[in-house]
Protein backbone atom coordinates (compact mmCIF):
# COMPACT_ATOMS: atom_id res chain seq x y z
CA UNK A 1 0.00 0.00 0.00
CA UNK A 2 1.34 3.57 -0.44
CA UNK A 3 1.99 5.66 2.72
CA UNK A 4 1.94 9.14 2.88
CA UNK A 5 4.53 10.92 4.29
CA UNK A 6 5.58 13.91 5.76
CA UNK A 7 8.11 15.73 3.20
CA UNK A 8 9.53 19.19 4.38
CA UNK A 9 9.67 21.99 1.81
CA UNK A 10 13.42 23.10 1.48
CA UNK A 11 12.70 25.66 -1.06
CA UNK A 12 9.67 27.49 -3.03
CA UNK A 13 10.81 29.46 -6.10
CA UNK A 14 8.19 31.82 -8.15
CA UNK A 15 8.07 30.89 -11.41
CA UNK A 16 6.15 33.35 -13.88
CA UNK A 17 3.85 35.37 -12.24
CA UNK A 18 1.04 33.28 -11.13
CA UNK A 19 3.07 30.28 -9.64
CA UNK A 20 5.82 28.24 -8.12
CA UNK A 21 8.06 25.78 -7.47
CA UNK A 22 8.48 23.09 -4.48
CA UNK A 23 11.37 21.71 -3.76
CA UNK A 24 11.31 18.41 -1.27
CA UNK A 25 14.21 16.87 -0.31
CA UNK A 26 12.90 13.66 1.25
CA UNK A 27 15.53 11.95 4.01
CA UNK A 28 17.73 9.27 3.07
CA UNK A 29 15.42 6.43 4.33
CA UNK A 30 12.18 7.39 2.10
CA UNK A 31 14.80 7.42 -1.22
CA UNK A 32 13.05 4.13 -2.69
CA UNK A 33 9.99 4.81 -1.83
CA UNK A 34 10.29 8.41 -3.81
CA UNK A 35 12.17 7.01 -6.51
CA UNK A 36 10.29 7.98 -9.78
CA UNK A 37 10.45 8.03 -13.47
CA UNK A 38 9.79 11.60 -15.44
CA UNK A 39 6.43 12.43 -16.38
CA UNK A 40 5.15 11.05 -13.04
CA UNK A 41 3.62 12.96 -10.32
CA UNK A 42 3.30 13.66 -6.61
CA UNK A 43 0.01 13.87 -5.23
CA UNK A 44 0.07 15.76 -1.77
CA UNK A 45 -2.33 17.17 0.51
CA UNK A 46 -2.90 20.73 1.55
CA UNK A 47 -5.09 24.06 2.10
CA UNK A 48 -6.36 25.45 5.35
CA UNK A 49 -6.85 23.63 8.30
CA UNK A 50 -10.65 22.44 8.06
CA UNK A 51 -10.40 22.12 4.24
CA UNK A 52 -7.41 19.80 3.70
CA UNK A 53 -7.61 18.36 -0.31
CA UNK A 54 -5.54 16.16 -2.41
CA UNK A 55 -3.70 17.20 -5.43
CA UNK A 56 -1.77 15.90 -8.03
CA UNK A 57 1.39 17.99 -9.52
CA UNK A 58 3.86 16.81 -11.74
CA UNK A 59 7.45 15.96 -10.54
CA UNK A 60 10.13 18.67 -12.90
CA UNK A 61 13.53 17.36 -11.49
CA UNK A 62 15.29 14.84 -12.65
CA UNK A 63 15.59 11.27 -11.05
CA UNK A 64 17.98 11.46 -8.09
CA UNK A 65 17.31 15.16 -7.81
CA UNK A 66 15.55 16.80 -5.01
CA UNK A 67 11.57 16.43 -6.00
CA UNK A 68 10.57 19.81 -7.47
CA UNK A 69 6.90 20.26 -8.80
CA UNK A 70 5.12 22.96 -10.31
CA UNK A 71 1.49 24.56 -8.86
CA UNK A 72 0.08 27.44 -10.61
CA UNK A 73 -2.78 29.66 -9.29
CA UNK A 74 -6.09 28.66 -10.63
CA UNK A 75 -9.49 30.48 -10.05
CA UNK A 76 -11.37 29.05 -7.20
CA UNK A 77 -8.26 26.39 -6.97
CA UNK A 78 -8.41 26.08 -2.79
CA UNK A 79 -5.32 23.91 -2.97
CA UNK A 80 -3.05 25.88 -5.43
CA UNK A 81 -3.61 29.33 -4.48
CA UNK A 82 -3.27 28.06 -1.03
CA UNK A 83 0.15 27.09 -2.07
CA UNK A 84 1.22 29.85 -3.62
CA UNK A 85 0.04 31.87 -0.51
CA UNK A 86 1.38 29.76 2.10
CA UNK A 87 3.97 27.45 1.40
CA UNK A 88 7.44 28.65 2.91
CA UNK A 89 10.46 26.61 3.12
CA UNK A 90 10.96 24.37 6.53
CA UNK A 91 6.81 23.67 6.23
CA UNK A 92 5.62 19.79 6.18
CA UNK A 93 3.38 18.50 3.93
CA UNK A 94 1.54 15.34 3.50
CA UNK A 95 2.84 13.45 0.08
CA UNK A 96 2.35 10.48 -1.05
CA UNK A 97 5.44 8.57 -3.34
CA UNK A 98 5.00 9.46 -7.27
CA UNK A 99 2.26 7.62 -9.38
CA UNK A 100 1.53 7.92 -12.67
CA UNK A 101 1.76 6.56 -16.60
CA UNK A 102 2.78 9.32 -18.44
CA UNK A 103 6.00 8.89 -19.34
CA UNK A 104 8.39 8.23 -22.39
CA UNK A 105 7.45 5.07 -24.52
CA UNK A 106 10.40 4.83 -26.86
CA UNK A 107 14.02 6.19 -25.73
CA UNK A 108 16.31 7.77 -28.66
CA UNK A 109 13.21 8.47 -30.54
CA UNK A 110 12.35 12.16 -31.87
CA UNK A 111 9.50 13.29 -30.13
CA UNK A 112 6.55 16.14 -30.49
CA UNK A 113 5.00 18.16 -27.34
CA UNK A 114 2.37 20.29 -26.56
CA UNK A 115 2.33 21.91 -23.38
CA UNK A 116 -0.69 24.92 -22.49
CA UNK A 117 0.37 26.69 -19.28
CA UNK A 118 0.92 24.44 -16.18
CA UNK A 119 1.09 21.42 -18.37
CA UNK A 120 4.83 22.48 -19.25
CA UNK A 121 5.68 20.29 -15.75
CA UNK A 122 5.18 16.90 -17.08
CA UNK A 123 6.07 17.82 -20.63
CA UNK A 124 9.42 19.24 -19.17
CA UNK A 125 10.60 16.26 -17.71
CA UNK A 126 10.24 14.30 -20.63
CA UNK A 127 11.66 16.74 -23.25
CA UNK A 128 14.76 16.86 -20.65
CA UNK A 129 14.67 12.68 -20.32
CA UNK A 130 14.61 12.16 -23.99
CA UNK A 131 17.34 14.28 -24.81
CA UNK A 132 19.34 12.45 -22.09
CA UNK A 133 18.44 9.16 -23.76
CA UNK A 134 19.81 10.40 -27.43
CA UNK A 135 17.06 11.79 -29.04
CA UNK A 136 17.68 13.33 -32.28
CA UNK A 137 14.88 15.92 -31.97
CA UNK A 138 12.31 16.89 -29.24
CA UNK A 139 10.15 19.59 -30.28
CA UNK A 140 7.78 21.57 -28.03
CA UNK A 141 5.09 23.48 -28.56
CA UNK A 142 4.73 25.76 -25.48
CA UNK A 143 1.68 27.77 -25.35
CA UNK A 144 0.44 30.46 -22.28
CA UNK A 145 -2.05 33.51 -21.68
CA UNK A 146 1.29 35.62 -22.06
CA UNK A 147 5.25 35.68 -21.86
CA UNK A 148 4.74 37.05 -18.25
CA UNK A 149 2.82 33.82 -17.22
CA UNK A 150 5.14 31.25 -19.01
CA UNK A 151 7.02 29.00 -16.04
CA UNK A 152 10.42 27.14 -17.10
CA UNK A 153 11.79 29.36 -19.39
CA UNK A 154 15.25 29.63 -17.93
CA UNK A 155 15.19 25.84 -17.27
CA UNK A 156 13.75 25.27 -20.96
CA UNK A 157 16.70 27.79 -22.37
CA UNK A 158 19.51 25.87 -20.33
CA UNK A 159 18.23 22.42 -21.67
CA UNK A 160 18.73 24.39 -25.39
CA UNK A 161 22.23 25.87 -24.22
CA UNK A 162 22.97 21.82 -23.13
CA UNK A 163 21.63 20.45 -26.40
CA UNK A 164 21.06 22.82 -28.96
CA UNK A 165 19.79 22.48 -31.81
CA UNK A 166 18.33 18.87 -30.97
CA UNK A 167 15.89 20.76 -29.20
CA UNK A 168 13.28 23.39 -30.57
CA UNK A 169 10.76 25.34 -28.49
CA UNK A 170 8.02 27.04 -30.01
CA UNK A 171 6.60 29.63 -27.64
CA UNK A 172 2.92 30.68 -27.90
CA UNK A 173 1.29 33.62 -26.04
CA UNK A 174 -2.04 34.14 -26.11
CA UNK A 175 -2.09 38.04 -26.10
CA UNK A 176 0.25 38.35 -28.35
CA UNK A 177 -0.72 35.44 -30.95
CA UNK A 178 -4.50 34.81 -30.41
CA UNK A 179 -5.35 30.88 -29.30
CA UNK A 180 -3.78 28.57 -30.91
CA UNK A 181 -6.08 27.07 -33.71
CA UNK A 182 -6.48 23.68 -34.81
CA UNK A 183 -5.09 24.28 -38.35
CA UNK A 184 -1.99 26.19 -36.79
CA UNK A 185 -1.41 22.80 -34.57
CA UNK A 186 -1.79 20.54 -37.66
CA UNK A 187 0.58 23.06 -39.46
CA UNK A 188 2.87 22.40 -36.26
CA UNK A 189 2.72 18.64 -36.35
CA UNK A 190 2.73 18.43 -39.95
CA UNK A 191 6.49 19.15 -40.58
CA UNK A 192 7.68 16.79 -37.33
CA UNK A 193 5.34 13.69 -38.72
CA UNK A 194 5.67 10.22 -37.83
CA UNK A 195 6.74 10.77 -34.04
CA UNK A 196 5.28 10.21 -30.76
CA UNK A 197 3.29 12.66 -29.25
CA UNK A 198 2.74 13.96 -25.67
CA UNK A 199 0.51 16.43 -24.89
CA UNK A 200 -0.97 18.17 -21.12
CA UNK A 201 -2.12 21.61 -20.59
CA UNK A 202 -5.74 22.37 -20.06
CA UNK A 203 -9.21 21.00 -21.64
CA UNK A 204 -9.46 23.26 -24.38
CA UNK A 205 -6.07 23.13 -25.26
CA UNK A 206 -6.18 19.74 -25.48
CA UNK A 207 -8.80 19.73 -27.37
CA UNK A 208 -7.15 21.74 -30.07
CA UNK A 209 -4.10 19.81 -30.17
CA UNK A 210 -6.35 16.57 -30.82
CA UNK A 211 -8.30 18.52 -33.64
CA UNK A 212 -4.77 19.77 -35.19
CA UNK A 213 -3.29 15.75 -34.94
CA UNK A 214 -6.23 14.69 -36.19
CA UNK A 215 -6.05 17.11 -39.08
CA UNK A 216 -2.58 16.41 -39.50
CA UNK A 217 -2.85 12.58 -40.12
CA UNK A 218 -1.53 11.32 -36.78
CA UNK A 219 -1.51 7.67 -35.74
CA UNK A 220 -3.82 7.59 -31.94
CA UNK A 221 -2.16 5.16 -31.17
CA UNK A 222 1.22 7.23 -30.78
CA UNK A 223 -0.60 10.38 -28.58
CA UNK A 224 -0.01 10.11 -25.31
CA UNK A 225 -1.77 12.78 -23.00
CA UNK A 226 -1.56 13.63 -19.08
CA UNK A 227 -5.55 14.57 -17.64
CA UNK A 228 -5.71 15.40 -14.17
CA UNK A 229 -8.76 17.26 -14.01
CA UNK A 230 -10.76 15.78 -16.97
CA UNK A 231 -10.90 12.30 -15.96
CA UNK A 232 -14.92 11.45 -16.45
CA UNK A 233 -17.51 11.20 -13.49
CA UNK A 234 -20.06 8.74 -14.65
CA UNK A 235 -23.37 10.52 -14.62
CA UNK A 236 -25.59 9.49 -11.81
CA UNK A 237 -28.38 7.59 -12.45
CA UNK A 238 -26.92 6.30 -16.72
CA UNK A 239 -24.33 4.82 -15.72
CA UNK A 240 -24.75 1.20 -17.61
CA UNK A 241 -27.25 -0.88 -15.31
CA UNK A 242 -30.67 -1.27 -13.56
CA UNK A 243 -28.78 -1.89 -9.95
CA UNK A 244 -29.00 0.50 -7.15
CA UNK A 245 -26.52 0.04 -4.09
CA UNK A 246 -27.24 2.34 -0.82
CA UNK A 247 -24.08 3.16 0.31
CA UNK A 248 -23.29 4.39 3.48
CA UNK A 249 -20.57 6.55 4.28
CA UNK A 250 -18.45 7.15 7.18
CA UNK A 251 -16.74 10.29 6.70
CA UNK A 252 -15.39 13.55 8.73
CA UNK A 253 -16.91 12.02 11.85
CA UNK A 254 -20.39 12.19 9.88
CA UNK A 255 -22.07 8.91 8.48
CA UNK A 256 -23.76 9.72 5.38
CA UNK A 257 -25.87 7.26 2.79
CA UNK A 258 -26.15 7.84 -0.62
CA UNK A 259 -26.79 5.92 -3.89
CA UNK A 260 -24.60 4.16 -6.12
CA UNK A 261 -25.87 3.31 -9.45
CA UNK A 262 -24.57 0.52 -11.76
CA UNK A 263 -21.60 0.78 -12.55
CA UNK A 264 -20.75 4.38 -11.14
CA UNK A 265 -17.67 4.55 -9.12
CA UNK A 266 -17.20 4.99 -5.32
CA UNK A 267 -16.17 7.78 -5.71
CA UNK A 268 -18.19 9.40 -8.45
CA UNK A 269 -21.16 7.98 -6.03
CA UNK A 270 -20.32 10.17 -2.94
CA UNK A 271 -18.93 13.43 -5.60
CA UNK A 272 -21.96 13.57 -6.99
CA UNK A 273 -23.99 13.34 -3.99
CA UNK A 274 -21.28 16.77 -2.82
CA UNK A 275 -19.64 14.46 -0.32
CA UNK A 276 -16.47 16.44 0.48
CA UNK A 277 -14.05 12.80 0.67
CA UNK A 278 -10.53 13.09 -0.21
CA UNK A 279 -9.22 12.31 -4.13
CA UNK A 280 -7.00 13.83 -6.96
CA UNK A 281 -6.28 11.21 -9.75
CA UNK A 282 -9.37 9.41 -10.16
CA UNK A 283 -7.42 6.48 -11.81
CA UNK A 284 -6.43 4.23 -8.81
CA UNK A 285 -2.97 5.97 -8.74
CA UNK A 286 -2.41 8.25 -6.06
CA UNK A 287 -3.98 6.42 -3.25
CA UNK A 288 -5.97 10.00 -2.12
CA UNK A 289 -9.05 7.84 -1.90
CA UNK A 290 -8.51 4.95 0.21
CA UNK A 291 -10.99 3.38 2.59
CA UNK A 292 -12.02 0.55 4.40
CA UNK A 293 -15.42 -1.87 3.34
CA UNK A 294 -17.23 -2.19 6.60
CA UNK A 295 -19.09 -3.86 5.16
CA UNK A 296 -21.01 -5.64 1.80
CA UNK A 297 -19.81 -6.89 -1.78
CA UNK A 298 -17.54 -5.14 -4.13
CA UNK A 299 -16.00 -4.63 -7.44
CA UNK A 300 -12.80 -4.06 -7.78
CA UNK A 301 -10.95 -3.08 -11.16
CA UNK A 302 -7.28 -2.63 -11.58
CA UNK A 303 -5.59 -0.04 -9.28
CA UNK A 304 -1.29 0.77 -8.75
CA UNK A 305 -1.86 1.15 -5.27
CA UNK A 306 -3.33 -1.77 -3.51
CA UNK A 307 -1.21 -5.13 -3.02
CA UNK A 308 -2.83 -8.53 -1.91
CA UNK A 309 -2.81 -8.13 1.77
CA UNK A 310 -3.99 -4.34 1.70
CA UNK A 311 -7.44 -5.79 0.01
CA UNK A 312 -7.61 -8.94 2.39
CA UNK A 313 -7.71 -5.96 5.31
CA UNK A 314 -10.23 -4.41 3.32
CA UNK A 315 -8.95 -1.49 2.06
CA UNK A 316 -10.13 0.14 -1.77
CA UNK A 317 -10.21 2.59 -3.80
CA UNK A 318 -12.94 4.75 -4.07
CA UNK A 319 -12.15 5.60 -8.01
CA UNK A 320 -11.86 2.29 -8.85
CA UNK A 321 -14.65 0.39 -6.83
CA UNK A 322 -18.29 -0.56 -7.85
CA UNK A 323 -20.57 -1.23 -5.70
CA UNK A 324 -22.34 -4.87 -5.75
CA UNK A 325 -25.77 -5.91 -3.97
CA UNK A 326 -27.87 -4.14 -2.16
CA UNK A 327 -26.27 -2.29 0.52
CA UNK A 328 -22.70 -1.02 1.25
CA UNK A 329 -20.90 0.41 4.19
CA UNK A 330 -17.28 2.06 3.82
CA UNK A 331 -14.92 4.23 6.06
CA UNK A 332 -12.54 6.69 5.77
CA UNK A 333 -9.62 6.38 7.78
S1 LIG B 1 -8.28 9.34 -6.55
FE1 LIG B 1 -6.28 8.57 -6.84
S2 LIG B 1 -6.45 6.49 -6.32
FE2 LIG B 1 -8.49 7.22 -6.24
Amino acid sequence: MKKAHELRLGDVIPQGSDAVLLRFQPDAGLAEDFRFEPGQYLTLAAGPVDARQWRCYSLTSAPGAPLDVLVRRVRGGLVSNWLCDHARPGDSLTVLPPAGHFTLRREGEPVLLFAGGSGIAPIFSLARQALEKGAPRVSIFYANRSRASAMLVRELEDLQTRHGERLEVRYWHDDEDGLPSAGQLAAFATARADRDVYLCGPEPFMRGVDEGLAQAGFDASRIYREEFDSAPDEPAGDAGGERLTQLTVQFGGNTTTLPVHGKESLLAAMLNAGLAVPYACKAGECASCMCRLVSGEVERLNNAVLDEDDVADGWLVACRTRALGDTLEVRFP
